[in-house]
């Protein structure tokens, strides 16, 4: 796209312009799909090219915002009506597409199995389905090889990248490495041994006597099977982990941090903007959001809301008419009250979000700041807003 890798990137604008893939990560609930969605909108509507963002599980209404009933990984364009609605001509396209993990790994098996039988026998193996559900960092693997597929393809100038609500945000950096050493590893050449030969070695025999008893001798012929039909996909897995690894650590790929400035999310971005830099990866931003309201800083607001709650007797009497009884002046003086006390309390709370946010700034060089918005984004229009909010 646009600007130049050597231009100082100052904002999201200039970030996306000068990147082709960008992952958005985070703590679970920060507002990673809704970044994510957002990002992807301004940069169809201002930057042009063909934009993809491809979420994970986005609510209702976002996939609604974006004016797709059902997407699953298939890629789908959002509709140019939709910004012409918002207000906005586009100067590129706009797709999204689903993370559907069940369906990728299918896909992932069919490109890899050696041949038609052992596909077939691999898609039927009922240990498959709740494997490949719930492998560990099956979700985060999955992520990061459609990522790393997508830009292969070139079918795309940008693509946006939600990620999964990880336990922890680092899993997915290092899913593929994961995946590579799980190929490799001696777990799994352990647990092929028994089925690759019925001769069992004395010391192992007394534990598959029991797990027959105990699992049921099918349940461990299926393990079994389940583990060499999916050796078969060794070289495969293990070079395409190697080049999904690539992809992330290649120049044209960058990281975007979410954060709410809340203790625990803002430990873990933390956290995570020290795991990025170890790993030698490109941060490309942060972003802070649902930030409390600069105002609330003012020290003139806050004298305001002290003397408020000093003087709300006389402030009520002043207020209530002088015909209005005594009655209603205290219950004016007790609402004056309670607004001056949770002023008071939104001020300790954006206190502590502005301290959270110097000591998190001081690493990236983007950091954006989105406000907390009163309503839930509910259409395009309100996407682009978010969004123009993220841009600057
Ligand atoms: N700036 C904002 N102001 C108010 N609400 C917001 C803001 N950003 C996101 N939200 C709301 O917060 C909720 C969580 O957002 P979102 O789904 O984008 O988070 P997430 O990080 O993707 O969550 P998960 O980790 O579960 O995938 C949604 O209801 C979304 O509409
Ligand atoms: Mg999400």
């Amino acid at each position: 796209m646009a600007a130049s890798d050597t231009a100082q990137v100052t904002s999201v604008e200039h970030l996306l312009a000068s990147k082709e893939l960008v992952v958005i990560c985070g703590s679970g609930g920060v507002g990673k799909t809704t970044t994510a969605a957002a990002a992807g909108a301004m940069a169809a509507a201002h930057l042009g090219g063909k934009v993809l963002v491809l979420t994970v599980d986005p609510a209702r209404r976002l996939a609604t915002a974006l004016g797709l009933e059902a997407f699953g990984n298939k890629e789908t364009q959002v509709p140019r009506d939709l910004f012409t609605e918002a207000g906005v001509t586009p100067r590129g396209e706009l797709w999204a597409a689903m993370l559907d993990t069940k369906q990728s790994w299918d896909d992932l098996v069919r490109r890899h199995a050696p041949d038609p039988e052992t596909r077939d026998a691999i898609l039927a193996n009922p240990l498959y389905n709740n494997i490949t559900g719930k492998f560990v960092q099956s979700h985060d693997y999955i992520a990061m090889e459609r990522l790393h597929d997508l830009h292969a393809s070139g079918r795309y100038d940008l693509v946006i990248v939600d990620t999964p609500p990880t336990r922890n945000a680092i899993d997915f950096l290092e899913a593929p490495e994961r995946m590579a050493d799980f190929f490799s590893s001696r777990l799994l050449r352990w647990l092929t041994v028994p089925a690759r030969s019925r001769i069992l070695s004395t010391a192992s025999k007394p534990f598959y006597t029991v797990a027959d008893r105990i699992l049921g001798s099918q349940f461990l012929a299926d393990i079994a099977e389940f583990f060499i039909l999916f050796q078969t996909m060794y070289d495969g897995f293990v070079q395409r982990a190697e080049a999904v690894q690539r992809t992330l650590e290649s120049e044209c790929t960058t990281f975007v941090v979410v954060s709410t400035l809340e203790p625990a999310p803002a430990h873990e971005a933390e956290f995570f903007l020290k795991a990025l830099a170890e790993r030698d990866l490109n941060l490309g931003g942060l972003v802070l959001n649902k930030v409390l309201p600069d105002y609330l800083l003012d020290p003139q607001t806050g004298a305001l809301a002290e003397r408020l709650a000093d003087q709300s007797a006389s402030v009520a009497e002043a207020l209530v008419a002088a015909d209005g009884d005594v009655g209603e002046a205290k219950a004016v003086a007790r609402v004056l009250g309670e607004v001056a006390d949770s002023y008071a309390n939104f001020r300790v709370v954006a206190t502590r979000e502005a301290e959270q946010k110097a000591r998190l700034s001081n690493r990236p060089e983007v950091v954006a700041t989105v406000p907390y918005l009163d309503s839930d984004v509910a259409d395009l229009a309100g996407l682009l807003d978010l969004g123009t909010r993220l841009w600057s």
